[in-house]
């Protein structure tokens, strides 16, 4: 099948590309700057243009059956006035005009697969949550939402459209794991806050793998929780990295009021979480090949 995808050049852009095509897919990814020493990739086809802008690459997206939205500027950062709008708009633009792409007639059967997170149900402590929970009032709740509602416009042309609300992705060339792994091999590794926290996760082969099983499941639609059935709390995961790295995790917790001074906003992301269920993915029969955290990390970096 061919496949548009923006965020193709990411951290899960660039591992799903790499799985699509070796399933026989044909992919064309939008990127704002094509490398002026990029060396060409069978099966892949890189397009220059800004999904947040309207443009020429608009016409290419319906030539193509699955639409892959994965852009979006990262929410690792303070997040100031400026900080909000870049992550707001990188998403929320970009679907909108990946939608209206779509507006001029579709091929039959064609399936927008939109990204979304866990942080669109808010923070609830230790509730267990699943696609038909709320939305939660912050501002990562309120720009998933938008998020998603951008979307399931596209469900008016005729387009089967699912929202992958993705957990923390854990993965082995980037993401949190990357941004942990300096502390942890230095031994410097700790909990954050009260630890008690949830972290809802998904091994990054499982995702690709669900990616798979959602083009192929056809009576799937509107969101889906793409988290491991089994979170963990931040002190379990501290435990399982340390493990998996053969490091010490005996480092005092980092105190909460410490985080907040110096992530802000941004800090209540790290120091409060969701127990998230996986319910869709299980209920329609999607084998997770890592369930439990030490598994994950033992094959991410033991
Ligand atoms: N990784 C996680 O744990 C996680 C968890 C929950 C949700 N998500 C969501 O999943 C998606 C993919 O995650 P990722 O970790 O692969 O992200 P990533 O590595 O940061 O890559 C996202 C892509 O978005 C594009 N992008 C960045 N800034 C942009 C901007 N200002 N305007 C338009 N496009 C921009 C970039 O593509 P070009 O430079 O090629 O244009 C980049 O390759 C993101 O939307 C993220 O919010 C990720």
């Amino acid at each position: 099948m061919k496949i548009f995808m923006t965020g193709g050049t990411g951290f899960v852009g660039k591992t799903l590309t790499h799985y699509v095509i070796e399933h026989g897919h044909q992919v064309t990814v939008l990127t704002r700057k094509i490398p002026v020493n990029h060396t060409p990739f069978q099966g892949v086809s890189l397009l220059e243009g800004s999904p947040t802008k309207r443009g020429e690459w608009q016409r290419s997206v319906p030539q193509h059956q699955i639409i892959v939205n994965l852009a979006g500027a990262s929410i690792f950062r303070k997040w100031d006035k400026r900080a909000k709008e870049i992550i707001r708009e990188s998403r929320v633009l970009t679907t909108t005009n990946l939608v209206e792409a779509l507006s001029d007639g579709v091929e039959k059967e064609t399936t927008l697969i939109s990204t979304s997170a866990v942080g669109y149900y808010g923070f609830h402590g230790d509730e267990e949550l699943d696609e038909d929970s709320p939305p939660g009032d912050d501002f990562l709740a309120s720009v998933t939402r938008e998020w998603e509602s951008a979307a399931i416009q596209a469900e008016e042309f005729g387009v089967r459209v699912l929202t992958c609300r993705f957990g923390i992705v854990l993965g082995k060339n980037g993401g949190a794991l990357g941004e942990m792994m300096p502390l942890f091999q230095k031994g410097l590794g700790s909990p954050i806050g009260n630890g008690k926290q949830w972290f809802s996760w998904i091994h990054e082969m499982d995702l690709i793998r669900i990616y798979l099983f959602l083009m192929a499941k056809k009576d799937l639609s509107g969101p889906i929780n793409c988290t491991a059935p089994e979170p963990v709390r931040n002190k379990g995961l501290t435990q399982a990295l340390g493990k998996a790295l053969r490091k010490p995790t005996f480092m005092p917790a980092v105190p909460g009021f410490m985080i907040k001074l110096i992530k802000g906003e941004f800090g209540s992301v790290l120091l409060e979480g969701q127990k998230i269920r996986p319910r869709k993915l299980l209920d329609a029969g999607f084998q997770f090949h890592f369930s439990r955290i030490h598994e994950a990390l033992h094959d991410l970096v033991g």
